[in-house]
């Protein structure tokens, strides 16, 4: 059954109430279930398209930017609905015609940069794709140039034309052996999408490796691509003719997990949280482990405790395996009250400290000199009203709410909507008295 739960005219979590407000002191305490991984599901539907048929994605969150990738994949030509399935969970149902229609526009690609990752399904199926370039945002430059060159490899000869990447492959693509600079996940995701459907073998070499790559390429192997050493940092993909349409889990989000592993650390708290494999967080765990935390892994899920102030720790941002830029404004968080001094180095976004300066609004001594954040840990912050400046800065700065002596108030919370399904009321079932509020009137806004 499916119910239009999910459409970008009325998202679920599109705030009339822009503004997240948190009471501190408090501590996290208690079970939290984290759903599929944003970016593993929004690649999941992109991947869909490769497959004339019905796909349906499961275990999938529900936040704005899955109804935007749904409005993507319907102005391609998909028949795409939103549902839940009988325990509870979101899913979505994506009916692929025989013949797509090739293009991305910007209003759309605007506001949702992964939808990117429809260019290498696109060229696959159509043999030309026309897709918007996306341009920065509040993280940083984020290059294409990889995307590119990686189809170019593949016999797309690609253009930019009025702002948008122009690819044609008339006669097919073909394999070929792909050398990325850097392990990027959309590019990877990108070139395997197309690789999939190419004449011949093509090698991705420097994949990424991120538990979503894995995900994916388990998707794309149950529609019948062949594709050796997923998860390895060498992918070899045997192009098929055609592929099947599926039914896929998405895997749970190893970010949404690691933030209450960070919020439970910071605030001496006590939080299980299930739905995850705890292994694709063993180096953000182990450094809640230095910090002086006590972390107990099962299978799908993982007990952290923090008995006292914690330690500081130094963190350093990497691709997977290492850790995860998107936990670098938590790791900041946790450091701002950590005994002693921490540096935090960003290697993946040149943007990542803009929010910095919303931590020290509450009361966070924090230096940064190009992609060093030197954070000297004070016992308690002071509550302010501040600012999100993107998702992951803002889940951070309702999290270092906790730590302060009063109201915290966090506006744009609409950026921890496009991540953070229910963040609200997860917060109050783990103890924390928080709400949304309506949002002042602010000129400012903008989504995105
Ligand atoms: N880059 C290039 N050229 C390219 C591709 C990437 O220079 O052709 C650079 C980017 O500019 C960036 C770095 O490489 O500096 C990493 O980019 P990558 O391609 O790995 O990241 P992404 O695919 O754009 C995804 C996630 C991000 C996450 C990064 C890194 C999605 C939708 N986004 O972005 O998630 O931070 O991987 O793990 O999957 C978030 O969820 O808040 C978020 C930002």
């Amino acid at each position: 059954m499916h119910s239009s739960v999910l459409t970008p005219d009325a998202p679920p979590t599109m705030a009339d109430v822009d503004v997240i407000e948190v009471e501190g002191p408090a501590r996290l305490t208690g079970t939290v279930p984290v759903v599929g991984a944003k970016n593993s599901a929004l690649k999941l539907m992109a991947a869909a398209l490769l497959a004339e048929g019905t796909s349906t994605i499961t275990n999938v969150p529900r936040i704005t930017d899955m109804a935007l990738m749904g409005e993507v994949l319907r102005r391609l030509g998909a028949d795409v609905g939103f549902g839940t399935e009988a325990d509870g969970s979101g899913s979505v149902t994506i009916d692929v015609p025989a013949v797509l229609a090739p293009e991305a526009d910007y209003d759309l690609v605007r506001r949702l940069r992964a939808s990117i990752c429809v260019l290498g399904p696109l060229l696959a199926r159509c043999g030309q794709a026309r897709v918007a370039h996306p341009g920065g945002d509040a993280i940083g430059s984020r290059g294409l140039d990889m995307h590119v060159s990686g189809l170019a490899r593949m016999g797309a000869e690609i253009t930019s034309e009025h702002g948008f990447v122009v690819a044609h492959a008339p006669a097919g693509l073909s394999g070929g052996e792909i050398w990325l600079d850097f392990p990027s996940v959309g590019a990877t995701e990108n070139l395997l999408m197309a690789a999939v459907l190419a004449r011949g073998t093509t090698v991705i070499d420097n994949a990424a490796r991120e538990p979503e790559i894995i995900d994916i390429c388990r998707m794309l192997a149950e529609m019948g691509a062949k594709i050796d050493g997923a998860g390895s940092s060498k992918l070899v993909i045997q192009g098929v003719d055609a592929l099947q349409p599926v039914r896929h889990a998405t895997v749970g989000d190893r970010i949404v997990a690691g933030t209450w592993a960070f919020g439970a650390a910071m605030t001496r708290g006590d939080v299980t949280v299930t739905g995850i494999d705890p292994h694709f967080l063993e180096i953000a765990l182990d450094k809640i482990v230095q910090a002086g935390g006590l972390v107990e892994m099962r299978e799908d899920s993982f007990r952290v405790v923090m008995a006292d102030r914690p330690r500081a720790v130094d963190v350093v941002t990497l691709p997977f395996p290492g850790f995860a830029t998107d936990l670098l404004p938590m790791a900041i968080a946790l450091a701002t009250v950590s005994d002693g001094v921490s540096m935090i180095t960003e290697n993946i976004f040149d943007g990542r400290f803009m929010f910095v300066q919303e931590m020290v609004r509450l009361g966070a001594d924090i230096k940064t000199d190009g992609h060093h954040a030197v954070v000297r840990g004070r016992p308690s912050l002071s509550s302010a009203e501040v600012r999100a400046t993107d998702i992951r800065a803002g889940a951070g700065l309702v999290i270092a709410g906790l730590c302060t002596d009063g109201t915290t108030t966090v506006r744009h919370a609409h950026h921890i909507d496009r991540g953070y399904p229910d963040f609200v009321a997860d917060l109050k079932s783990l103890g924390i008295e928080a709400r949304r509020a309506e949002a002042p009137a602010d000129p400012e806004y903008s989504f995105g």
